[in-house]
Parts: structure tokens; C-alpha cells; sequence
């Protein structure tokens, strides 16, 4: 009688479990318990290995300080050379493997590179 009663508990229990799998199998998968993998961003190879600005600075404030350049070089006529947009290219040489990577990653689509030429 008690293994009649031990076999139910198991079948519900196998049961509730066959149910609970495809729930847990999709949350994993959409990143309940993991973090997406971060983009695997190309650097620069040879150089000093410096950006125009610290890492970090320019991590959290390219975009700032891109658009800041470009206020201060067309309206205020400053030459900024470094500041340059295509001046990035010199040294991130493909887009697609670290600007666009990142970008892809955060979701963000900046729209300057239809006029700005950074291949
Ligand atoms: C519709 C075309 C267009 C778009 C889109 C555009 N720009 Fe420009 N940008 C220009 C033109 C034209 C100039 C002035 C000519 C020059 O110096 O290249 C300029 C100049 C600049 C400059 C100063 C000069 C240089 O070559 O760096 C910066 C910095 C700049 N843009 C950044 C940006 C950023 C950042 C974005 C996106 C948020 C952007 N631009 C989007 C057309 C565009
Ligand atoms: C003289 C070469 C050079 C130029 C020009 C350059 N960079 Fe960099 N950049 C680097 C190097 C090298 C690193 C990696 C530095 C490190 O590992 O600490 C880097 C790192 C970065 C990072 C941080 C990447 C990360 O690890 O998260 C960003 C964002 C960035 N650059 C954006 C730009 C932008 C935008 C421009 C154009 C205004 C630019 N860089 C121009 C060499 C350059
Ligand atoms: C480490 C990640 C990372 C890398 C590498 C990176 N970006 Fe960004 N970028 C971002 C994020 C995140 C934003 C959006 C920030 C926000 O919306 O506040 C952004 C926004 C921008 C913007 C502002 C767009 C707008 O419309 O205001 C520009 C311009 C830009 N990035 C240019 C570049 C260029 C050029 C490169 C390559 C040389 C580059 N980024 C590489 C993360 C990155």
C-alpha cells in the first residue's frame, strides 16, 4: 500500500518535472542564468597600444566625444585632427569587427557612417 502510494508520488513528481524542463531548457537559453557572451572586440595590433583617450574614458564616452568634436569642428571651426571620425580607422581598421560588434551587442545603430567612410 505504501509503495502504491511512493510509485504515485514519483509518476507526478517524473511528471511535474518532463513539464518543467522546456520551461527551464528556454530561460536558460534566454539568458535568465547566463549573460550573453560579451562581443569579441578586434584591437589594434602594433601602435603603442593607446587609444586617442584612456580605455576606459573612451569605453563610456566615444560617442560623446565624438559629436562634441563635431560641434567644436564645423560650427567651431577647431582642427581637433585626433578627434576626427575617419581618424578611428587609422587604427580600428574594420568596422564590423569592433565598432559594429559593440554596437550589435548594445543595440545601437548610429547612423554616421552613411556620410563618414570608416570601411
Ligand atoms: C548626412 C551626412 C552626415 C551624417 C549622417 C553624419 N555626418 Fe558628420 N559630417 C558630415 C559632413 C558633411 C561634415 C563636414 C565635412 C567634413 O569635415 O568631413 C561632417 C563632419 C563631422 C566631424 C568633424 C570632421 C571629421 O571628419 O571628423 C565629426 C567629428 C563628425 N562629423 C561626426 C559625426 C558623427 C559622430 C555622426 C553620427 C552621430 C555624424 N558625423 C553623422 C556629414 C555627416
Ligand atoms: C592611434 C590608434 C587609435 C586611434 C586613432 C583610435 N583608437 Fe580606439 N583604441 C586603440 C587601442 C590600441 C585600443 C585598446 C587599448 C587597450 O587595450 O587598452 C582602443 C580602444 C578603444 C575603445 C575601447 C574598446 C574596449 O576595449 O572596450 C573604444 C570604444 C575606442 N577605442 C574607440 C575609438 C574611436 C571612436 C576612435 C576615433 C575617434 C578611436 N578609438 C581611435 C587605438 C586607437
Ligand atoms: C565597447 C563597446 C563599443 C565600441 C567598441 C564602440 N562603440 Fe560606439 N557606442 C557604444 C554604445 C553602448 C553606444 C550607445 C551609447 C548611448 O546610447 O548612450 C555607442 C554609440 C556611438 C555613437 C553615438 C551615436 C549617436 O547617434 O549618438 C557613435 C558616433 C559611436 N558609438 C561611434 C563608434 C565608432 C566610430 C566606433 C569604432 C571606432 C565605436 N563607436 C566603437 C559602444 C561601443
Amino acid at each position: 500500500m505504501n509503495g502504491e502510494k511512493f510509485s504515485g508520488l514519483a509518476v507526478a513528481a517524473a511528471v511535474m518535472l518532463l513539464v518543467a524542463l522546456p520551461l527551464l531548457y528556454s530561460a536558460t537559453g534566454n539568458g535568465l542564468f547566463h549573460k550573453p557572451p560579451k562581443p569579441e572586440l578586434v584591437l589594434p595590433v602594433g601602435g603603442d597600444g593607446k587609444c586617442v583617450e584612456p580605455t576606459d574614458f573612451m569605453r563610456s564616452n566615444h560617442m560623446k566625444l565624438l559629436v562634441h568634436a563635431r560641434d567644436r569642428i564645423v560650427r567651431g571651426g577647431e582642427l581637433l585632427p585626433k578627434y576626427h571620425i575617419e581618424g578611428c580607422k587609422n587604427c580600428h581598421v574594420k568596422r564590423a569587427e569592433f565598432c559594429d560588434r559593440c554596437h550589435g551587442y548594445a543595440g545601437v545603430r548610429p547612423d554616421c557612417f552613411e556620410c563618414h567612410n570608416l570601411p
